[in-house]
């Protein structure tokens, strides 16, 4: 039975630089406030026009690059996002026509900040049966058209950011790559961290004039909770997948959080008594850019040198859902 591995990763981020000065323009917030809680100094945001799609391009190029490969190679595209160019259809649909992939499959999934470890998984299944050699997974999102940048919204507005990740999944021989995945969720929180509408259930049309004013096309958060959920199954979650393989903390080489916020991820450091050199951080210069947030770290990461081959890496998600997952491969 092949492993699948990691051949390839790649980011992208649009140039539109958004310091936390910018945004008290359009709201009562501070820098220092924002810093304190959250670690974030600045984020990107697409121009009007610009969809994940337009994002994933450039981040997929360069993992087909840094894979020795071409788009004809590839047999499948999962596509995280909870932002999609459109409802309908998939922006897979649209990386396929924008690229010039062959009429491969393509899987739109959503679970937000938990997307890139889903799609892990997703494109493990495939790789060990055999099915496909090659699988690019992207985990791409253009929040800020999502943000209330008035004052009603500055809690979550701050947090969250524009960008790509991609990472090519493919077959070895060889005893690396994913030793396993783990993924869960609790849906009855989902208000705590939510788009209200446009929503099939609203009716026709499925959004109102009233909902606009009342901002329900906004990412709207509870902060506390989300905080507090967070923080435990971030370290369940780490801990499960240890346990699956038999290792322990010290057997990890780097520890790759969705990057929610600094906070969350100093406390999962401080709980689990993990080295400054065991966790990877970038989120003070992009925010909280959901699916894209692991797979633009881990290209970060590897660029720096900060993975090399027979590393163990971990990742682990929480977010909206709720949807926690692991996943700990060998690098
Ligand atoms: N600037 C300035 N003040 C702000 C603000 C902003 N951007 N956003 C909220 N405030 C105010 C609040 O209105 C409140 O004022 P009040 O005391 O007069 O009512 C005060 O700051 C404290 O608000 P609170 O909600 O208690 O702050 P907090 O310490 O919980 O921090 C978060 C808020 C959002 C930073 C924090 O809850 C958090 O990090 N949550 C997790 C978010 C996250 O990671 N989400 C993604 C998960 S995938």
């Amino acid at each position: 039975m092949p492993n699948a591995y990691i051949s390839g990763t790649g980011f992208f981020v649009p140039p539109k630089i958004v310091t936390n000065d910018d945004l008290s323009v359009y709201m009562n917030t501070t820098d220092s406030w924002i810093r304190e809680r959250t670690g974030i100094i600045e984020r990107r945001y697409v121009e009007k026009g610009v969809g994940p799609s337009d994002l994933a391009i450039p981040a997929a190029n360069d993992a087909l690059k840094a894979a020795g490969l071409s788009v004809k190679d590839i047999d499948f595209i999962i596509f995280a996002t909870c932002t999609p160019d459109y409802y309908i259809p998939g922006s897979g649909c649209l990386l396929q026509e924008k690229m010039g992939f062959n009429e491969i499959g393509v899987l739109d999934i959503r679970v937000q900040c938990s997307g890139f470890v889903y799609g892990l998984s997703i494109a493990d299944q495939y790789i060990k049966t055999g099915e496909f050699n090659n699988i690019l997974l992207i985990g791409a999102e253009v929040q800020s058209t999502a943000m209330d940048l008035s004052d009603h919204g500055r809690d979550t507005a701050v947090i969250f950011g524009d960008g790509a990740g991609a990472a090519v999944i493919s077959a070895t021989s060889e005893k690396r790559g994913i030793l396993s995945t783990h993924m869960h969720s609790e849906g009855k929180f989902l208000k705590e961290l939510w788009v209200e509408a446009p929503a099939s259930k609203q009716g026709r049309p499925r959004i109102l004039p009233e909902h606009l004013d009342q901002g329900k096309q906004y990412l709207k958060m509870n902060g506390k909770e989300v905080f507090r959920h967070a923080i435990l199954r971030f370290i369940e979650v780490i801990n499960e997948c240890l346990l699956a393989n038999n290792l322990s903390i010290d057997d990890i080489n780097m520890l790759i959080p969705h990057q929610a916020n600094l906070r969350i991820t100093q406390m999962i450091q401080k709980k689990l008594d993990l080295s400054d050199s065991q966790v990877f951080s970038n989120v003070h210069k992009y925010g909280n850019t959901t699916a894209a947030s692991i797979p633009i770290a881990l290209a970060e990461a590897i660029n720096e040198g900060k993975i090399i081959k027979g590393d163990t890496v971990v990742f682990a998600s929480f977010g909206s859902g709720f949807t926690w997952a692991s996943s700990i491969m060998e690098w």
